[in-house]
């Protein structure tokens, strides 16, 4: 059988508000995108995911969507879009989009229609509610002025849609086509584990996202992924979907990935893991045992950006162990998922003023979690104030770059050997040479405490997550190292790939 595409691909997530604004109102944008896809191509990844570019209210980033068919003209047009698909293509570039099948934005007609009364069985509307809350805090029920309470697992401004309704389904599937039509190679799942509420929706005690539970994960859901999955295929060129799936468990993954259900889905387990090598070596092996196309992933639009993650005990790791993350992410069997700016080496934006913060998190919890905003700051292209080229001219940013990303930018480790882009570019390079060679399964070898190596073919990962440089395992070569080697050993938050006579 062939290998299809989305197997090994690396996938670069796009946040469009925060990568590239060419319109100059200081929000990235599809013609933003357009000018970058050189950059990406160089870079060396497969495809790229799009954020949702939906006309939206913006009351979460966009992710609460009034008409799944438009452009927000904060982000371009139709014509933008297509125009982007089409130069993605020539570049060797795949598109996936973002489809929010959850909830609507409350600015979507159906939502409008509900409040007055029509339609109301599209969303979730009781006379009573129950003890859910929302992701972002506080209740996740609304009251209508007629008195009736709506269901909101997100912001007031999200109502979920109710999937028992077969209404939503034709929806949800026209709008799939409208997009595959448009030549879109995939989609991204957004809360795919959501969609279905138990029956009667009942009381929960923990309404974390782990795993089945009356709020996440009904078994219903997977029927909606078996007709998306028949739609997908009846499309020439193997188009595919990736979940995104919060569970803390593998086989509750693999449910979704199922023959005639979704291609792939996120392995948060992976992002989630401390850094240690027993960790890391479990969720490794227990995704391999559990799903039959792995995926990784270090970072997202979500999560606070990996370099900040692993300097929690030492600020000064931060940037070498995500590197040697990276590098260990990039030799394991699957695809990975890469977030925009983590090739440079992005911080989490921690100290952003108040009054900047935009993520509705911030402002449900009145300000005791921080949000989101931190890891969606946007892109330094050049060392340039005031924007580093991400608007043009003298544009601010929807939010304000810190001093540091000056010398992170784009242009300031352009050509400059150990810089983090560089790394990036010869990882993935490496990676696309070696693709041929390697069998997509994996074999542990043996090695010190706290370290890592596994050979797949040709190919030997070692990853030192101890306290003290180790000695490398036999090689023939050294192909690439996340950090210089000392004395010919590896030195501790470092990771090296060696190639082995096989
Ligand atoms: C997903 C998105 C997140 C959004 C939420 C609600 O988790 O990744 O950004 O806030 O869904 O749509």
């Amino acid at each position: 059988m062939d290998i299809p595409w989305w197997r090994d691909a690396v996938v670069y997530e796009i946040y469009v508000r925060s990568f590239a604004d060419a319109s100059g109102d200081g929000v990235g944008d599809l013609a933003g995108i357009r000018e970058r896809l050189p950059y990406l191509r160089r870079l060396g990844v497969d495809a790229i995911w799009l954020t949702p570019f939906y006309p939206s209210p913006m009351a979460d980033g966009g992710y609460d969507v009034a008409d799944y068919r438009g452009v927000d003209p904060m982000f371009g047009s139709l014509d933008d879009f297509d125009a982007l698909v089409t130069q993605a293509h020539e570049l060797g570039l795949r598109v996936l989009v973002d489809v929010v099948p959850n909830h609507s934005s409350s600015a979507h007609p159906w939502f409008q229609e509900a409040l007055r009364g029509v339609g109301r069985d599209r969303y979730i509307f009781r006379d009573h509610t129950n003890n859910w809350k929302s992701t972002f805090s506080g209740p996740a029920w609304t009251q209508t002025p007629d008195g009736q309470y709506y269901l909101h697992l997100f912001a007031p401004e999200q109502p979920d849609f109710n999937w028992r309704n077969r209404e939503v389904h034709e929806e949800f599937l026209d709008v799939l086509r409208f997009w595959l039509e448009r030549g879109v190679d995939g989609f991204r799942i957004d809360v795919a584990m959501g969609l279905y509420k138990a029956e009667g929706l009942p009381d929960v005690g923990d309404q974390s996202f782990t795993s089945v539970s009356p709020v996440w994960g009904q078994p219903e859901v997977h029927g909606v992924y078996r007709e998306w999955r028949r739609l997908l295929d009846s499309y020439p060129g193997e188009r595919m979907a990736v979940g995104e799936v919060w569970t803390d468990d593998a086989e509750d993954l693999a449910r979704y990935v199922r023959p005639d259900e979704l291609h792939q889905s996120f392995n948060f387990a992976w992002l989630e893991a401390p850094w240690s090598a027993t960790a890391f070596r479990k969720v490794i092996d227990d995704t391999l045992a559990a799903v039959p196309y792995a995926t990784w992933v270090l970072s997202n639009h979500d999560v606070v950006r990996h370099r900040t993650r692993y300097g929690t005990d030492d600020p000064g790791a931060g940037l070498a162990r995500a590197r040697a993350a990276l590098l260990t992410m990039l030799a394991l069997p699957g695809s990975a998922y890469l977030y925009q700016g983590e090739e440079l080496g992005l911080p989490e934006v921690t100290d952003l003023p108040d009054d900047a913060r935009q993520d509705p998190i911030f402002f449900r919890s009145k300000g005791e979690l921080p949000g989101r905003d931190g890891c969606r700051v946007p892109i330094p292209w050049t060392v340039d104030p005031p924007s580093h080229e991400f608007s043009p001219g003298g544009v601010e940013p929807w939010l304000p770059q810190p001093e540091s990303f000056a010398e992170l930018s784009v242009e300031k480790q352009e050509g400059v050997a150990d810089s983090t882009l560089e790394f990036y570019r010869r990882a993935l390079a490496l990676r696309r040479a070696l693709a041929g060679e390697i069998p997509y399964t994996l074999e542990w070898l043996d090695s010190p405490e706290g370290v890592l190596f596994f050979t797949r073919g040709p190919l030997i990962c070692a990853l030192n997550c101890g306290t003290g440089p180790v000695h490398l395992p036999e090689h023939t070569e050294v192909l690439l190292t996340s950090g210089p080697l000392k004395r010919g050993l590896l030195p501790q938050d470092t990771a090296v790939w060696l190639r082995h006579a096989s």
